[in-house]
């Protein structure tokens, strides 16, 4: 299974995906790492492991949509199975988001349906909740809103603040994007009915 990763900043979540493609059950490969940024520290991760990559700055486009269309120009030269959006800061149009619908996964930090958007951890915070985590979904044109796939939780504790909280939740990130991405890989994970459909996964 071929991937293709967006990325917009530190990209540690691609290098979890990176370091899982490259262990023993694993059934994806990394074909292409694209960032909207050139200064990510992702493309930086993508070049020490040997994957190809691009830059798209869609601050030199006029609309989403002429961003969004050649986005896909360079995705689809790379003619992957799976679009992986981690840490792609960028809201999609609903023609992209048809293009790839059943094979394009965002991992976002909170635990949906709770917060979609941004600032998730000090909303959490603010709220009083007493945990928080992660959400791996399916894209639909809906921000935040697609099917979730696979979720973490981690607790918040007294004193926390945005940073460690965001840490905490990173760190269950980094296990469970690579498990979702796999499960997809292996065709036991896909969209059905507007719904995630799962076939003998395991954690
Ligand atoms: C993660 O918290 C992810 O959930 C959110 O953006 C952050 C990206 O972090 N969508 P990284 O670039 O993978 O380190």
């Amino acid at each position: 299974c071929k991937i293709v990763v967006l990325i917009s900043g530190s990209g540690s979540n691609l290098q979890a995906i990176i370091d899982q493609g490259q262990t023993t059950g694993s059934h994806y490969q990394v074909a292409a790492v694209i960032s909207n940024k050139p200064q990510a520290l992702g493309l930086v991760r993508a070049q020490e492991a040997g994957i190809a990559t691009a830059c798209v700055e869609h601050t030199q486009f006029d609309s989403r949509e002429s961003f969004d269309i050649a986005l896909s120009e360079v995705i689809d030269q790379f003619q992957p199975d799976l679009v992986v959006l981690a840490g792609f800061m960028r809201i999609l149009t609903p023609d992209f988001v048809r293009r790839y619908l059943g094979r394009l996964l965002n991992i976002h930090p909170s635990l949906l349906p709770k917060y979609p958007g941004l600032h998730t951890h000090q909303r959490a915070i603010d709220a009083g909740d007493s945990e928080a985590g992660a959400t791996v979904h399916f894209v639909t044109e809906e921000l935040d809103g697609g099917p979730p796939v696979l979720q973490a939780k981690v607790p918040i504790l007294p004193g926390d603040s945005a940073e460690t909280l965001a840490n905490r939740v990173l760190s269950k990130e980094h296990l469970i994007y690579p498990a979702a991405v796999n499960w997809f890989a292996q065709g036991k994970l896909t969209l059905r009915h507007s719904e995630a459909f799962f076939d003998d996964v395991q954690i």
